[in-house]
């Protein structure tokens, strides 16, 4: 365990929803038996479509949201033991939009302060000021931007700025949730190239969030590939990508290979749509969309199958 910065075992998060008037709470597994770990220095990318459970994950690692079961263990510590402050000095997150994650009405420097002013660590005004000026420099800001409010600055910048704030405490592991989704395509390029840069300089663990196999297979070394609150593939990125084993993952990388990105998943690959987690399919979850499936798919749940360092949950991978 002392190789991983982050360890979740069999975790689980059920919401409790209105099913409806006169029909009671129903249980939505949003995150249903994960297990992963992230090695030291490396950078594990979180794929899935919408509503798979990705920001759920997040959220019970940054400790915002209780597990409903399993362990996590971050820094090796478990994190039932630990309390919020505890948890933001070894992880920090990077959120999707630079808009709504930053307070309009603080300065830049303020902002990139926050987490060692929450944390009690301000050593004085001279301090902070010098810490600023260094994480600003770190990140590619200009240091005369600190008096700036977010509005005053491009959508690139004030992501760089949500980095430096994640970087001020020099947490071991950055957490970002679609941090480059919002942004045009060249600046999506320089924040993903930025990250890497700072993860070698500042020996980083990364967790990566996305729904695009494109921006992950940039920027991992490693991958896993989440439906339904399950992660049916993961794997060395490098050999998931040349060697996909599921059919979720095969769909997902000949989507990437559609000339426009933005045209989401093509139809031909997927068929119906996503299914309602909430009445989730009988048997393996992805069968009524697999281009492979069998009879025995609609009726036995796949159990993980692990092979020299892969897994995969599927009744008849491919190259497995
Ligand atoms: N507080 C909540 N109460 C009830 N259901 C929730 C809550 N938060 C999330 N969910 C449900 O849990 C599932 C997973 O949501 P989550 O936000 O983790 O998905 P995601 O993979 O991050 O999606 P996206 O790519 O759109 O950000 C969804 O079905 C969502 O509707
Ligand atoms: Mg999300």
């Amino acid at each position: 365990m002392a190789d991983h910065a982050l360890e979740t075992k069999d975790i689980t998060k059920t919401y409790q929803i209105n099913a409806g008037m006169f029909r009671g709470k129903k249980a939505l597994k949003a995150v249903n038996g994960v297990s992963l770990s992230i090695p030291k220095g490396s950078i594990l990318g979180l794929v899935g479509e919408s509503g798979c459970g990705k920001t759920t994950i997040a959220k019970m690692i940054l400790g915002l949201e209780r597990k409903t079961g399993g362990q996590l263990y971050i820094g090796g510590k478990n994190i039932d033991a630990m309390g919020h402050k505890q948890i933001a000095k070894i992880i920090q997150p990077v959120f999707q939009d630079p808009y709504s994650s930053l307070n309009p009405r603080k300065s830049i420097s303020t902002i990139i302060s926050l987490p060692l002013r929450a944390q009690g660590l301000s050593k004085g005004t001279a301090d902070l000021e010098k810490k600023v000026d260094e994480i600003m420099e770190i990140v590619g800001l200009a240091t005369r931007l600190k008096h700036n409010y977010p509005n005053q600055l491009s959508g690139g910048q004030r992501q760089r700025v949500a980095v430096a704030r994640a970087l001020i405490m020099r947490p071991e592991i950055v957490l970002c949730d679609e941090p480059t989704s919002a942004l045009d395509v060249s600046v999506q390029a320089q924040i993903l190239n930025m990250l890497m840069d700072l993860r070698n300089r500042l020996n980083l663990t990364y967790l990566f969030i996305s729904h695009d196999l494109a921006v992950v297979e940039h920027i991992a070394t490693h991958v896993a590939v989440m439906y339904l609150g399950r992660i049916v593939e993961r794997g060395k990125a490098r050999e998931l990508f040349d060697n996909p084993s599921h059919p979720y993952t095969q769909a997902l990388l000949a989507s990437v290979l559609t000339p426009d990105p933005n045209m989401g998943l093509p139809e031909i690959h997927l068929g119906i749509e996503y299914p309602n987690p909430i009445d989730p399919p009988s048997g393996c979850a992805f069968h009524p969309r697999c281009v492979k499936k069998q009879a025995k798919c609609a009726v036995v749940a796949p159990e993980p199958m692990v092979k020299s360092g892969k897994l995969v949950e599927c009744h008849y991978p491919d190259n497995f």
